[in-house]
């Protein structure tokens, strides 16, 4: 009879954490980062923990789709864009709010699922920081139980606003202190920078931490993969179609498409290439939306040595004229977003009337 030693497969053991070199929290890390212990410092730290619990909360019910209520399926509305919102995003939406809510660091939260930004009046006095947030960025994977994530930005309050309007949430990507997603897929990671570098974090689920995995992650100056919806084709304009013929035409590029924007630029991030969600003709701003989506990539793509561009301008240039703006993104390696704005430029010396 075969005993356990005997099997060709040995019963599979976690392997032995050496706690000196691999057990750095986020909480840790940012105030390492900070090299202070400065009330700034301590609230950029208490920040990221929040956020970091808003994720572990989400990857735990998202990791229960089918067995749980409330993961699969549509809730039956439309959010501010008109788009169906699944349960998760509402689920996901209020585990942020309910995170921050007696936290005392944060006045406003703003993100994909609210019309308005959402105050929270007993921080109002002492938080000064808003939170932007997509709270499920590529919801529509989740029913196929394929990756997803949150992105999240944090912006200091300017001014005091009375008008509960949130115009100082109007200006540039520059005005972001922190920003990040976390990457719900096989593991959960967390990636953040707060101006100082990129670093990415895994979440093990037996410490119910996030321990350091990758500090300083520096994008490739270039990278085969081009990640494009390209069954926008026909409705995009013609410097786009140049691009993507030029693709296809040239040995070394090849084509890697999620339908969740985490998910695509994670794997850019680590291994270059560029994404796109350029304008089409129903949709000219294209489909992502600023402040929440493509202003936070765009910190964190600078921070690695890369690019991001709306086709011409910088996308952390670019000054909302309302919180939930949508802005053409072409992001990634250096050159590769070189090239696909070179197409674009092209076209504008050919034809100045085209607004491409
Ligand atoms: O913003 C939402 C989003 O789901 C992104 O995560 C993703 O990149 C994109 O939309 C997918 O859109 P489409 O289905 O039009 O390609």
């Amino acid at each position: 009879m075969a005993t356990p030693t005997d099997s060709p497969n040995p019963p599979f053991i976690i392997p032995e954490r050496s706690l000196d070199r691999d057990c750095t929290t986020l909480s840790r890390h940012v105030l390492q980062q900070l090299q202070s212990f400065s009330p700034d410092a301590q609230d950029l730290s208490a920040l990221m923990g929040r956020i970091a619990l808003a994720g572990k909360l989400i990857a735990r019910r998202l990791s229960c789709a089918g067995i749980v209520d409330g993961v699969l399926g549509f809730a039956g509305s439309e959010n501010v864009q008109g788009e169906a919102v699944k349960k998760m995003d509402v689920y996901a939406n209020e585990v942020f709010i309910s995170v921050f809510k007696q936290s005392g660091l944060v006045c406003r939260l703003a993100s994909e699922e609210m019309d308005e930004p959402y105050y929270i009046p007993e921080n109002c006095p002492i938080g000064r920081y808003t939170l932007v947030y997509d709270p499920i960025d590529g919801s529509g994977n989740i029913d196929a139980n394929l990756n997803v994530g949150s992105i999240f930005a944090i912006r200091q309050q300017e001014g005091e606003d009375t008008t509960g309007e949130a115009k100082d949430l109007l200006q540039n990507g520059h005005k972001q202190i922190a920003a990040g997603y976390i990457l719900y897929g096989a593991s959960t990671i967390l990636v953040y920078t707060i101006g100082q570098g990129v670093h990415a974090f895994t979440l093990d689920p037996s410490l119910g931490e996030f321990i350091l995995w990758q500090e300083n992650l520096q994008i490739p100056k270039h990278g085969s993969v081009y990640s494009v919806n390209e069954g926008n084709f026909w409705q995009w304009d013609d410097a786009m179609r140049d691009y993507i013929r030029y693709v296809h035409r040239h040995e070394g590029y090849t084509g890697r498409y999620s339908g969740a924007l985490v998910s695509d630029f994670h794997r850019i991030l680590l291994q270059g290439g560029v994404f796109l969600y350029p304008g089409t003709t129903k949709q000219p701003e294209g489909k992502l939306r600023l402040l929440y989506e493509s202003a936070p990539l765009a910190f964190l793509v600078e921070q690695a040595g890369g690019h991001a561009s709306t086709g011409t301008q910088a996308v952390n240039d670019v000054v909302p004229n309302k919180l939930h703006q949508r802005t053409p993104l072409i992001i990634g390696s250096v050159e590769d977003v070189a090239l696909v704005e070179s197409f674009i430029h092209d076209r504008q010396q050919r034809d100045p009337s085209d607004p491409s």
